[in-house]
C-alpha cells in the first residue's frame, strides 16, 4: 500500500486532502485491507450524543488482515521476537505462519471452552508471546479481549472482570520481573471470590510455580491446545463490532472501559504506526511498553503486525540484570525503531552513558516516546547518547481513548522540537479552547486540547455506560471531543503538551485518578479523609502526594502510614502507592465544602511559600499546620 508520507510537503499535501474530503482519505486506507464485504458509507457522526461510525456495513476480520494476508508474502517473516526476562533464557521467534498457526489453535480452544463472538475475555497476562496470540485469538473468534496489567491487584482485576461480566480470564501461573516472580494465577483466584461471571479460566506454565487448579473452572494452557487444529475460519466482523476493551482511570473513582471497534482502528493503528515510525520492509521494531496498556495493544500487537512488520516483545525491566539490557537488546536484534516512555529514560538517564557504551547501536534510526511529556534534558539525553545525535525523536502525544497516535513528528519528515509533539497527523483535526468554550485560532495560543472531527480509531462508548462517555469527553465543549490535556500551539503552529488539566495525574507514563487513589486510601478502617495530588518527581514525572486525616488512636504515625500505602497497593496495585503520604489534621476547604486543591498541589510541589490569598478558606489554620507537617516530615 502506498500510503507512507516521505516529506514535509508530502504531509502538508496529505493533511490538507485528510481534511477536504476525510471520507475519501480514510477510504483510500482502508481500501488497502482485505473485506469479506465492503463498507457501504466511510463515516456517520455526530459529537453529542455522541455516535461515531466508520466504514458501516464494511465486514472483516481484523486477524485476517494481521495473519492470512501476510502468509504468502512475508510467511516466513518474525512476526514476534520474544526477548526473556533472563537474557540466558532461549528467546522465541514467531514467524508470520507460526502465528498465524498458533492463534488459529489457540482460537479453536477458545470455542471449545463455550467461548463465542461477543463474549468478553480478561487477559491478565505477563509480557510473553502467549499474550499476544491471546489477544488475536479473541479477535480470530470475535469475542471482546480486555487486557488488565498484570501488575494490577486481585481487587482492580475483579472489578474490571465484574464491569464487563467477562466469562473467561486468560492468565499464567507467575510472571517474571527483574529479580522478582509474582504469583499471577493466585491473584486471579482471589479475584475470583467476588465474580461469578467466569466459567473458565486458561493458565500458561511460565513460572513453574506452584498454583491451585478448581476442577472444572481451571484449565492449563498447554492442555487445552494439545491436539487442536491450526486451522481456524475466522469469524465474520462487522466494522463497527467491539474489538476490545480497555480500562482506564479518569478524574472519577472508578476505571472506564474504553471501547474500541475493529475496522476504524484497524485502519488507524497500521497508517500510524506505518507513518510515525516510518517503518520499512525487513526494519525491526521494538516498543517496551506492556500489552496492559493501550501502547502495547495498538504499537506492539495491532498496528505493527498490520503493516507486516517485525514487532519485539520484552518481558523484563530495563534495569534487569543491568541497566544497560534495553540497549543489549536494540544490539541483538539490531533493532531500527525503538519507542519507550520518558520515565524509562530518566530513570537510564541516571546511570550516565557507562551502561551504554558497550553497545553498537548503529542500527536505530527512531527513537519514539509516549506516554508523558518529555523533558528537554531527558530528550536531549536521548538523541545525543542513544541516538548519538543521528535518530530522529517521535514524541508522540495520544490516549487510550484514542486508539492511536494524534499528535507526532513523521520520524525524519516533521522538524522536531525537543519538548514537542509537533503536529497533528493526517484526519487529526485539532482545536485549542480557552476555558468559556472559545477556539482559540492563530498561533501562539494555550488551552484545553481538543479534537473537532472524528477519526477511525476513537473511542465509541464505555462499556455499559454511555452517558459516562458523553459526559466526559463531549460535555465539557459541547461538539468537541475533550482531551483532558492543556496545550500550547507555539509561534510555529507546533504543539506541546502542558499535562492534565483534570484530576488525573501521569505517574511513570500511567494514568491515575486522584479520586481513584483516595478512594483506595479511604478503605482502611483508620483513615477519616483524603486527599491526593500529584508534584514533580525527578524519574516519575508525577509523584502521588496523599495528604490523610486519621483517627490516631492508640496508633503511630509511622505503621498507620505504612499501612494505608500497603492498603492501596492492596486495592489498585503497586503502581499506585503514594510516593509521600502525610498524616495531617485538616485538610483546606472553601465554604462549600470543597477541597482545595490548587493548595494542596503547590503545597506538595515545594511552592507552599506562594498560596496566594487564602483567606476566603473555611479553614485558613490548616493550612500552617499542613506546612509545618511537610517540613517537619522532611526533616
Ligand atoms: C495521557 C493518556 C497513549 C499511550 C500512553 C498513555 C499523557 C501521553 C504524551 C506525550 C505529553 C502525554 C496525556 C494523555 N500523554 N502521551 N507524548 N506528551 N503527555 O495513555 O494512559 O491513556 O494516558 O497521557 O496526559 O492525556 P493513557
Amino acid at each position: 500500500m502506498s500510503d507512507r508520507i516521505h516529506s514535509l510537503s508530502g504531509y502538508i499535501y496529505e493533511y490538507q486532502k485528510s481534511v477536504q474530503a476525510p471520507e475519501q482519505f480514510w477510504a483510500r486506507i482502508a481500501d488497502g485491507f482485505h473485506w469479506q464485504k465492503p463498507y457501504e458509507k466511510v463515516l456517520s457522526w455526530n459529537f453529542e450524543k455522541p455516535d461515531v461510525k466508520w466504514f458501516e456495513g464494511g465486514q472483516l476480520n481484523i486477524t485476517e488482515n494481521i495473519l492470512d494476508r501476510h502468509l504468502y508474502t512475508r510467511g516466513d517473516q518474525a512476526a514476534i521476537i520474544w526477548e526473556p526476562n533472563d537474557p540466558n533464557e532461549q528467546n522465541l521467534i514467531l514467524t508470520y505462519r507460526e502465528l498465524h498457526a498458533e492463534v488459529c489453535r489457540f482460537a479453536n480452544a477458545m470455542k471449545a471452552q463455550g467461548i463465542e463472538k461477543g463474549d468478553r475475555v480478561i487477559i491478565y497476562m505477563p509480557m510473553v508471546p502467549e499474550a499476544a496470540v491471546a489477544m488475536l485469538a479473541c479477535a480470530r473468534v470475535g469475542a471482546v479481549h480486555s487486557v488488565v496489567f498484570a501488575g494490577f491487584s486481585a481487587s482492580a482485576l475483579s472489578d474490571r472482570i465484574i464491569d464487563c461480566q467477562a466469562k473467561m480470564v486468560l492468565t499464567a501461573d507467575g510472571n517474571f520481573r527483574g529479580k522478582k516472580s509474582i504469583p499471577v494465577k493466585a491473584l486471579v483466584d482471589e479475584a475470583l471470590e467476588k465474580c461469578d461471571s467466569i466459567t473458565s479460566v486458561i493458565t500458561l506454565k511460565r513460572t513453574g510455580e506452584e498454583v491451585n487448579m478448581q476442577a472444572g473452572r481451571d484449565y492449563w494452557w498447554h492442555e487445552v491446545i494439545e491436539g487442536v487444529s491450526s486451522e481456524h475460519k475466522a469469524e465474520v466482523m462487522d466494522a463497527e463490532d467491539m474489538l476490545f476493551i480497555l480500562y482506564t482511570s479518569g478524574s472519577t473513582g472508578k476505571p472506564k472501559g474504553v471501547v474500541h471497534t475493529c475496522g476504524g482502528y484497524m485502519v488507524y493503528t497500521y497508517y500510524s504506526f506505518k507513518n510515525v515510525f516510518q517503518y520499512n520492509q525487513g526494519d525491526v521494531y521494538w516498543c517496551t511498553a506492556d500489552i496492559g496498556w493501550i501502547t502495547g495493544h495498538s504499537y506492539i500487537v495491532y498496528g505493527p503486525l498490520l503493516a507486516g512488520a517485525t514487532s519485539i516483545m520484552f518481558e523484563g525491566v530495563p534495569t534487569f540484570p543491568d541497566p544497560g539490557r534495553f540497549w543489549a537488546i536494540c544490539e541483538k536484534y539490531k533493532v531500527n525503531q525503538f519507542y519507550t516512555a520518558p520515565t524509562a529514560i530518566r530513570a537510564l538517564q541516571a546511570y550516565g552513558t557507562d551502561p551504554i557504551a558497550p553497545y553498537n547501536l548503529s542500527s536505530l534510526k527512531v527513537l519514539g516516546t509516549v506516554g508523558e511529556p518529555i523533558n528537554e534534558e531527558a530528550w536531549h539525553w536521548y538523541h545525543d547518547h542513544v541516538g548519538k545525535g543521528k535518530c530522529p525523536i517521535v514524541d508522540t502525544w495520544w490516549q487510550t481513548e484514542t486508539g492511536g497516535i494524534m499528535i507526532s513528528p513523521l520520524a525524519g519528515v516533521t522538524p522536531t522540537k525537543p519538548a514537542y509533539a509537533t503536529m497533528p497527523l493526517p484526519g487529526i483535526q485539532l482545536a485549542v479552547l480557552d476555558n468559556e468554550g472559545q477556539e482559540l485560532k492563530g498561533n501562539s495560543v494555550e488551552g484545553n486540547l481538543c479534537i473537532k472531527f472524528p477519526w477511525p480509531s476513537m473511542l465509541r462508548t464505555t462499556y455499559g455506560d454511555h452517558e459516562r462517555c458523553k459526559q466526559t469527553y463531549f460535555s465539557s465543549f459541547p461538539g468537541y471531543y475533550f482531551t483532558g490535556d492543556g496545550v500550547k500551539r507555539d509561534e510555529d503552529g507546533y504543539y506541546r503538551i502542558l499535562g492534565r488539566v483534570d484530576d488525573v495525574i501521569n505517574v511513570s507514563g500511567h494514568r491515575m485518578g486522584t479520586a481513584e487513589v483516595e478512594n483506595a486510601i479511604n478503605e482502611h478502617p483508620k483513615v477519616i479523609e483524603s486527599a491526593v495530588v500529584g508534584y514533580p518527581h525527578e524519574i516519575k514525572g508525577q509523584g502521588i502526594f496523599a495528604y490523610v486525616i486519621c483517627d490516631l488512636e492508640g496508633r503511630s504515625e509511622e505503621s498507620l502510614t505504612q499501612e494505608i500505602k500497603d492498603t492501596v497497593t492492596k486495592i489498585i496495585g503497586p503502581i499506585a502507592k503514594p510516593d509521600r503520604l502525610l498524616i495531617v489534621s485538616g485538610l483546606p476547604k472553601t465554604r462549600s465544602g470543597k477541597i482545595m486543591r490548587r493548595i494542596l498541589r503547590k503545597i506538595a510541589s515545594g511552592e507552599g511559600d506562594h498560596l496566594g490569598d487564602i483567606s476566603t478558606l473555611l479553614n485558613p489554620e490548616v493550612v500552617t499546620s499542613i506546612q509545618e507537617a511537610v517540613h517537619a516530615s522532611k526533616a
